[in-house]
């Protein structure tokens, strides 16, 4: 799918002053610094379009961006960042769970994992809650420029592997980087074939 536009269009933590309306959305989630807004980034080809930052933390609102006039990519707060202190961490908590459970235009959410991490107790734990609550998700493996190609593979297997004692069924997952813009075609196409079946 070719991106003709890529607009930012409001960030807040509050529900109802999300973007109304009925375009799908395609939300990204994972823990802080995992590579969520450098994704969305490299996915519009726009590099400045949601902020990035070496420190955890970065992004602290909920994000809509307006894509080809026809959909929306919606950047969230990571979670898990210690550093916020107890009290930031379930702000944020908050603000991501109602966000994934009462939005009725998330699509589908993209789960990203950094390849490079043995799977980790948070993100398994999310992942129960989101199966738990039906939410439908995928999973992207990111930052796979960091490891060799054999051993991005065993990573993932692994990762894979693991999941399968917990999951009857794997969700579909990617593997990307925002620097070489692996995964770019395999994520779009996805979306791309979502939005055919909503508006067929
Ligand atoms: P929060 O907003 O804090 O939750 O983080 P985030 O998940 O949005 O991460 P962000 O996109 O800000 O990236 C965090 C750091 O990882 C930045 O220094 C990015 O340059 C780096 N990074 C993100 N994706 C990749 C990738 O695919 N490859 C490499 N090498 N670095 C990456
Ligand atoms: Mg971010």
């Amino acid at each position: 799918m070719e991106i003709k536009s890529a607009e930012f269009v409001i960030s807040n933590t509050d529900l109802s002053k999300c973007p109304t309306g009925n375009m799908p959305e395609y939300a990204f989630i994972g823990r802080s610094n995992v590579g969520k807004s450098s994704l969305i980034n490299m996915l519009t080809n726009r590099r400045g379009l949601a902020m990035t930052s070496a420190t955890p933390g970065k992004t602290m609102l909920i994000n809509h961006f307006l894509i080809n006039n026809n959909w929306y990519l919606v950047d969230l707060p990571g979670y898990g960042y210690a550093k916020r202190g107890q009290k930031g961490q379930e702000q944020i908590k908050q603000i991501i769970e109602n966000y994934i459970l009462e939005r009725e235009q998330m699509t589908n959410l993209f789960l990203l994992i950094d390849s490079r991490l043995e799977p980790q107790k948070i993100d398994l734990e999310f992942m129960e809650w989101l199966g738990e609550n039906g939410i439908p998700f995928s999973i992207v493996f990111t930052k796979a420029d960091k490891l060799k190609s054999g051993k991005l593979r065993s990573q993932i297997n692994a990762y894979l592997h693991a999941l399968k004692e917990q999951w009857e069924e794997l969700p579909p997952y990617f593997v990307s980087s925002a620097e070489d813009r692996t995964g770019r075609d395999e994520i779009l196409k996805y979306i791309e074939d979502i939005n055919k079946e909503i508006n067929s």
